[in-house]
């Protein structure tokens, strides 16, 4: 009887193994990537790669046990559930409120210690926060939301000692180009049109980022500059009325023309 039992459990475990679960990360847009946005300094990007990027973004490493069911599911359900809550695959894309209170809660998860999972902790070493990496990483997420709420040009934006930061050739030619594409008079009962004004432009911007060869605090400085007019891109695509459309388009203008003023 008891090998009988045992023998079932054994077909039943093995029959589990043919329910294997889909490892195939979702395409990333690296405009979009939250590291990618905010441009952390090198320590903050190992430690949100090791212990946050797993379950929170499109770049899921899955572990050895996620080839066994029915562990492999619970691993699946977690990472599920995770990218709902923060994907930091799709940051770009998360409106200005959002982002902001997803910082607060990423703060909230450091402080109280519930974040990475203790689950995971146990397998991933080094995903493991020592109090110092967790008081680094929390000033520095302190910090950028303080950024982000100064949505102004002088979010940091500065010259360089008075002289403007030499860009490389192929990024003058991006933002020349988003300019004459933004300039574009849209007649009246177009909205539609500024949508795909918006959509053209974040393309110019996915291409910006591809061929961008700035380093160092020219490449900070190039992304204090983008952030925002990136967010205001977005916003075009989904304008409800002409009035804000409108409004929206000339500011985009005037933080275009203002590139000339900080770069070369
Ligand atoms: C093993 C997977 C895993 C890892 C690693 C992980 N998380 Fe999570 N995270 C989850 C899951 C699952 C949820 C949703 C359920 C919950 O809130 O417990 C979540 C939720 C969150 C939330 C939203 C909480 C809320 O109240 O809505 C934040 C913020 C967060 N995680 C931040 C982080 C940060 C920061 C890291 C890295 C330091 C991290 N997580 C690492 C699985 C993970």
């Amino acid at each position: 009887m008891k090998k009988k039992i045992v023998l079932g459990l054994l077909i039943i475990v093995v029959i589990l193994q043919f329910f294997r679960i889909d490892k195939t990360n979702p395409e990333i847009n690296r405009i979009d990537d939250f590291i990618e946005i905010n441009n952390p300094p090198q320590e903050i990007v190992n430690i949100l790669k090791s212990a946050c990027y797993d379950c929170h973004s499109h770049e899921t490493k899955y572990p050895w046990y996620s080839n066994v069911a029915p562990i492999s599911w619970w691993v699946k359900d977690h990472i599920t559930e995770a990218r709902e809550e923060l994907n930091f695959s799709e940051w770009g894309a998360y409106k200005y409120k959002r982002k902001d209170h997803k910082l607060e809660e990423m703060i909230e998860m450091l402080e109280e210690g519930k974040m990475p999972l203790n689950e995971y902790t146990w397998t991933h070493a080094d995903a493991k926060l020592t109090p110092e990496q967790k008081i680094q990483l929390i000033n520095w997420i302190k910090e950028t939301r303080t950024l982000g709420k100064i949505k102004k040009w002088n979010n940091g934006l500065h010259l360089n000692n008075g002289k403007k930061w030499k860009a490389n050739e192929e990024t003058t030619a991006s933002i020349n180009r988003m300019f004459e594409i933004a300039k574009i008079d849209v007649e009246e009962g177009r909205l539609s049109h500024y949508a795909a004004m918006g959509e053209r432009l974040n393309i110019e911007v996915e291409i910006l980022f591809k061929d961008c060869t700035m380093k160092g605090e020219e490449h900070n400085q190039l992304h204090l500059y983008i952030v925002p007019l990136i967010d205001k891109f977005g916003s075009l695509e989904f304008v409800s009325n002409e009035d804000e459309a409108m409004i929206l388009q000339k500011d985009i203008l005037k933080d275009l023309n203002n590139y000339h003023n900080y770069f070369e």
